[in-house]
């Protein structure tokens, strides 16, 4: 199966993930945490299009983009939450993750493009994603995970242990 990263790998740092992460909340069996698949397409730009423009992407322009993403795969991870019942998409967050010279050869970690779907949301789902991915920033060695967000946000972010800090500035090209 083509995903962001292979199996084996995965399975082990997934191993040590769970371990990790004794607070998962009693919704865990109805949901499975993985990486996004070339075959997500359809459900996956769905999602997406509840936080921004997601625009017209062919098949071709997916699976490009896709390939060049896997191949990024120990700095890139697309994660979504699937509902076991239906393999419904139900939340996706992206970790990516910054190789610095600082700090000793340091990784820093963002999280990008986090969304839960208006159906699911206010179940914990977002919180439940967003926590393995801080988990995830853990295992890979970053030594801090940092995102960028709107003030009224703030309040999600603390409920997954994200403290408020600094502030950030940006330039549109479009
Ligand atoms: C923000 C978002 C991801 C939250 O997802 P969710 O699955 O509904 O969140 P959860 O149910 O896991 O909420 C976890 C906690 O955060 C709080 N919370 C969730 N959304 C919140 C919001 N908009 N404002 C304030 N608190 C919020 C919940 O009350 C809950 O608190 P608790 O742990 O004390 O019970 C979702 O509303 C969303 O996709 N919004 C549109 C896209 C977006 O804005 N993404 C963020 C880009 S930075």
């Amino acid at each position: 199966m083509n995903c962001l990263r292979s199996k084996s790998h995965l399975q082990k740092e997934m191993a040590q993930s769970s371990t990790s992460n004794s607070s998962d909340m009693d919704n865990s069996e109805q949901y499975q945490i993985r990486l996004l698949r070339e075959a997500d397409k359809v459900k996956y730009l769905a999602l997406l299009s509840q936080l921004t423009t997601v625009g017209e992407i062919s098949d071709d322009q997916w699976k490009e983009r896709f390939e060049e993403l896997s191949r990024m795969n120990d700095t890139y991870e697309i994660w979504v939450l699937e509902e076991k019942s239906t393999s419904n998409l139900v939340a996706c967050a992206t970790l990516l993750i910054e190789k610095k010279f600082i700090h000793g050869v340091s990784q820093v970690g963002h999280i990008e493009e986090v969304v839960t779907d208006s159906a699911y949301r206010g179940k914990g789902l977002g919180k439940k994603l967003i926590t393995h991915l801080i988990d995830r920033a853990k295992i890979l060695k970053c030594y801090k995970v940092i995102l960028d967000c709107k003030e009224d946000l703030i309040p999600f972010y603390a409920s997954c242990g994200m403290k408020q800090h600094a502030v950030s500035a940006a330039v549109y090209f479009e």
